[in-house]
This record gives structure tokens, sequence and C-alpha cells, in this order.
């Protein structure tokens, strides 16, 4: 039987929209030259961006592309059936011109009636609305949604859900199929949640698409991560995200939500998401935009799928990405852009070893990944050749690391291997753990017992290093992180203790935002703070400032540490299985005394408290008043 495959889509899409007056755009390059607040191209609408401003599109108001994007936060994360890094987002743009109306009828017309998915697993999201802004609830998007539903012979039910919370609780109903979200699900900009969004952007409500696979068609150790009450926007995979249509008409002024002069549509769908849906399969590594490669893979290692799917699926997102990357002329290195190319060939590499290809085989798969692409984007065929010598490159010089590091490992015999030299070999030689300790292992060499602290430590420190290289890439956000970004994002990890010491542990973080002239901060609390709270507030964190606590971080389960270990974090969260906490500790104190901050966070920090009072500055909260029902908000600076 025909099924539609990825490329078929991909073209279909293109065509529709040309059909309906839009300009078809080739693909920006994953490495924007011009953009220094992303590392790579992260959504489709990036390079759009001064469009969506007001800056008139030389190709019309009408356009669409399918863009590459690459989301490098996520490497870790590979394995499962539907993330990757590298994708394919499958955007259309009205700048200025049609706007929800169309934009519904014709998503849903080419996602029914075109790719024709089963209209029983369509599910719909809309903004439920946000009355500190102004922003009223997307009542207009359910309003047509139904409509298309019912013209389909499909009665679709609205319901509220809210936040992410509140539909866990809740969990759908039967006949229920377009949901009100808030501004964390149901909100588009290049960060994340409606009342963060930094003065300057652009965004708006979005209506997400999602597609419900049978349950019969996941694994038992899929169906093991169901949620209990689901939801659509529930990340559990029972519910796939296929697009998101943003109705983009405000821009953040300091003042609240300004709309701006034109109402703009920034649609984006994952195609290999829609193309999994199409083979109605979750497994996004069966498509035929993956599947090649895979079956390179198994033909390569003598191995089956079934048997090895998280290496393959590995080697298969990390050489796609690699392929693209040097498509658009980055070259493995050591820092930034390359950094990220080099450690995607390594990993894929690594995980090869697993498989037990042991010998070169980039040149066997990446012609197998050119393959798939050649005939859409012409400079995959063009660069082909050289696609190939950059790539295959890295891995004989990889190899012949993995060779230095073994000479360097058996100058070890006879003593006990620590972390700390595990993670030089790896740090070092790119000796990758996994390897060493199979080889010391097959030597007959002895661990340090703790070797895997050890090295783990040592690599959060590294890790560190790397975000702060890769600042930004999250969801094609955004970069800043200066100094002065450090000293009040530390800032406001003493004031979130000092708020619980004077008000109560009733005060979690319910959002955050720091620029380079002022902190903000979101808490439960149900009350206005008053001023001698506040002053008390004040005086805890310049004293804890004043001692230099000594800034420092590890990484630990997550549940040991939200459990357990009781480390603050932030209302909504969702972590993954392990997370970086930060302590904040004055040094004169007993090592098991616990530190005055300790909290689930990202980073980057300062290194010591005392470069907050650097130029004479002391830390004071200006303003304190409600955000919403239950939450307040400060704003403080060092002045
Ligand atoms: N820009 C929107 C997104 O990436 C469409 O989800």
């Amino acid at each position: 039987m025909w099924v539609m495959n990825a490329q078929e889509i991909r073209n279909a899409y293109l065509t529709y929209f040309k059909d309906r007056g839009h300009a078809v755009v080739k693909r920006a390059p994953l490495v924007l030259h011009d953009d220094p607040t992303t590392l790579f191209t992260g959504s489709g609408m990036q390079p759009i961006i001064p469009y969506l401003l007001g800056e008139p599109h030389p190709e019309g108001n009408r356009i669409v592309d399918s863009q590459t994007c690459l989301r490098a936060m996520d490497i870790e994360e590979i394995g499962d059936n539907r993330h990757t890094t590298f994708f394919e987002m499958l955007g259309n743009w009205s700048l200025g011109d049609y706007f929800k109306q169309d934009q519904l009828t014709w998503m849903y017309e080419f996602l029914l009636d075109v790719v024709e998915l089963d209209i029983n697993k369509i599910y719909a999201t809309c903004f439920i609305g946000d009355d500190r802004f102004n922003i009223p609830k997307d009542n207009e998007s359910a309003d047509l949604l139904k409509k298309i539903f019912k013209d389909r012979g499909v009665d679709a039910e609205t319901a509220d859900i809210g936040s992410d919370e509140d539909g866990y609780k809740r969990g759908i109903k039967e006949g229920e199929r377009i949901f009100f979200y808030d501004g964390y699900n149901n909100w588009w900009w290049r960060g994340k949640g409606v009342a963060e969004m930094v003065v300057g952007e652009p965004g708006g409500p979005s209506s997400e698409m999602f597609y419900r696979f049978d349950e019969s068609e996941h694994t038992a150790a899929e169906k093991e991560k169901y949620g209990e009450n689901c939801h659509p926007a529930c990340d559990c995979g029972r519910f796939m995200e296929i697009g998101n249509n943003v109705f983009m008409e405000y821009v953040r002024r300091e003042s609240g939500f300004e709309k701006l002069p034109k109402q703009n549509v920034d649609h984006g769908a994952g195609l290999e998401r829609i193309a999994a849906a199409k083979l109605d399969d979750p497994d996004v590594f069966k498509i035929s935009l993956m599947w090649p490669i895979i079956e390179k893979l198994e033909k390569l290692s003598k191995k089956s799928y079934d048997s090895h799917t998280n290496a393959m699926r590995v080697i298969a997102d990390h050489l796609r990405a690699a392929t693209f990357l040097a498509v658009d002329g980055c070259v493995p290195s050591n820092k930034e852009q390359g950094y990220v190319m080099r450690r995607l060939l390594r990993r894929a590499i690594r995980f090869a070893f697993e498989l037990g290809i042991e010998q070169n085989f980039l040149q066997e798969v990446v012609p197998v990944i050119a393959d798939m692409y050649h005939d859409d984007f012409p400079e995959v065929a063009e660069k082909r050749e050289e696609v190939i010598a950059v790539l295959v490159k890295e891995e004989k010089v990889f190899r012949q690391t993995l060779r230095k590091g073994l000479k360097e490992l058996s100058k070890f015999d006879g003593q006990t291997i620590t972390g700390e030299v595990l993670f030089t070999l790896y740090d070092t030689y790119g000796f990758p753990v996994e390897l060493s300790t199979e080889e010391v292992f097959k030597q007959d060499m002895e661990l340090s017992e703790n070797w895997r602290e050890e090295f783990d430590a040592k690599m959060a420190e590294q890790r560190q290093r790397s975000q702060t290289a890769a600042k930004g890439t999250f969801k094609g956000g955004l970069g800043g992180q200066t100094m002065q970004h450090k000293k009040y994002h530390t800032a406001t990890h003493l004031m979130y203790q000092a708020l619980r010491d004077v008000l109560g542990d009733h005060v979690v973080q319910r959002g955050s935002n720091i620029t380079e002239e002022r902190l903000r901060f979101d808490f439960s609390h149900p009350e206005k703070v008053t001023r001698e709270q506040l002053d008390q507030v004040e005086e805890i964190v310049n004293r804890e400032i004043a001692k230099d606590l000594q800034i420092s971080f590890k990484e630990y389960p997550t549940q040991e540490a939200t459990g357990p270990l009781g480390a603050l974090g932030q209302f909504g969260d969702r972590y993954g299985d392990t997370v970086k906490v930060y302590s904040m500790k004055d040094k004169e104190s007993p090592a098991d005394e616990r530190p005055f901050s300790f909290e689930i966070c990202g980073g980057p920090h300062v290194d010591h408290t005392l470069q907050l009072f650097e130029d004479g500055k002391k830390f004071k909260i200006t303003k304190e008043e409600a955000s919403s029902a239950g939450i307040r908000r400060i704003k403080a600076v060092l002045q």
C-alpha cells in the first residue's frame, strides 16, 4: 500500500500554500551569521522575526518554507521515540495579511484532506487568556476549530485546562477535543511564558495541533510513562504535538502588551512528526527521512533496531544533524557551533561501538543521508563530496584520539583508576567514559569506588562551560548572559530564600525575569508584603552577600534533589532524570551545614557573592505588587 512519505508531505505542504498565494522561500542555514542571540536556527520563525516586526519581506506577505532546525539543548535526551536535535519545521507566515480563519481552515484542510490524517486522532489547544495583561481568551480560534471538526462530522467539545498541573489533576473527558491552556503552553515567543516576555519581542496566542496514537501503537515501556490523567500538552508521549499556529499580534513593551501594527500568522509544524502520524506509528525513526539510516546501521552492525533501538536512534539523529551542519559550512572544532557538531559526531561514533561498529563507518552512512535530501535541497547534492570529507575526517581524528587514549590508559596499569583520570582521558583525548571503563574492565585494572561521582562532578563543571557556550539555544531563545545577568540571577536565589525565611515556606517561585537593569520575581503569597517585611528581606540578602558565600553546583538525581535534599525549584517546572543544584554557602560554615541557598537551576551564576557589591552597590527592593490572584511580584536592583 502506498502511504505518503515525509518528502511527499513536505512537497505537498509547499504546493498547498503556494497555491494559496505564498512565495516558497529557501530554508535559512542552521547557523545564522547575522543573529548573535542564538547558536543555531531553532525554529522556522527565527529568520522571519524582522518581518513579523514590520519590515517588508522582499517576497511579499505570504511566505512558506521548510526550515531545517537544530535544538542542541536536547542532545542528551535523544533516544525516545519522538525527540530529535535536528528536524524540519514546515512553516507558513502571513505578514499582516490573512489571520485566524484562513490559517486554521487551511492547516486543517492540509492535515485532514491532503495528508488524510484520521480526524478522530486530532486534538487542538487554544489560549485561555490572561487578565494581568488584558489579553482575552481565544474563543475565536476555538469556534473556528469547532466548525472545522463539525464540517467533517465530529462534535468537538471545549474544555478549560489552565496550567499543565491543572491538566494532570483534571485529565480530559470523552468528547472533549479543544482545550484552553495558559500562557506557558499556548503563548509563543522565542522564550517561554507570556509573563516572561522580553521587551521588544513579538509574540501571541497559539493554537497547537496534537495527534493521539492508539495505545496499541506504543511499546510497553512507552505505556509505562503514560500520565494517569493525560491531557494533550502532557509530555508523557501519549499525545504528540505536530504543529503550532501562532497568532502573532503583540509586542512586549516596558508598559505592557501593545498590538503590532499588523496581525501576523506564524505557523510551524514538525515534518518528521506529521510523517509519523501518517504512518500511525509514534516512532519518528520509522519515517522515510530516518529509516534508511537505521537500515544501513542494521546492515553494518548485523544487529536489529529492535534490540539496539536507543543507540541506532542516537546515531541516526546525530548524523542527520552533523550532515546538515556540514552542508551549512560548519566544521568540527572546540568552540560554539563547531563544538556542538563535534559532540554530535563523537556521540554517534561512541554509540556505534555499542553496535559493535569499531571501524570507520561515516563514509557508508553519510551518503545515505545525502541521498534522502539531495532532490529537495540542491545544496546537499552540490556539497555532497565536501560534506562526506569533513565528517569522515573528524571520524579519523576521533579514532586516533581513541587509540591515544587507550595507550594513555595502559600507563595506569597496576594503579586504581579514579573518576578524575577518566575525566582527563575524556577531556584531553575525547575518550568516552563508557569506553574507558569497558577497557579498564577488559584489561583487569581497578576502578576507584567513587569513580562515577568523581567523574560526574568534573563533567558537571564542564557542562556548565558548554552550556554557557550554547546559551540561548533553548527554543531558539535569547542570549545575553552578561556579568550583570549573572549577578541578578544570583541575587534572585538569595532573595527567594530570604522571602521564605521572612514570609514562610508557602512562598514558591512562579516566574522570574532578569535584565541588565533589574530582577523581577513572581511568587505565591496571599497578601501584600509590607514594607517592613521587604526591609527584612533586603537585610537578609545584603547580610548573606556580605558573607561572601561561595557558589557551586552539583548534579543530583531529580527525586533526591526535590525529595530528601529539599532543593528549591519553580512551581510547574518538570525536570529530567537529573538536575543541577546550586549551593550558596558560607565557606567558614561546617561542611554538613545546609547552604543558605540550595536551588535547582541551570545557571550561570557569579562565583562568590561579594561580586554583587562591586562598585559599592547594595541590594534593594524597588517594587512589590500583585501579579495575579495569590501571586506577588517583586522588582529589585543592585545600586
Ligand atoms: N514559531 C512557532 C513554533 O516554533 C510556530 O512553535
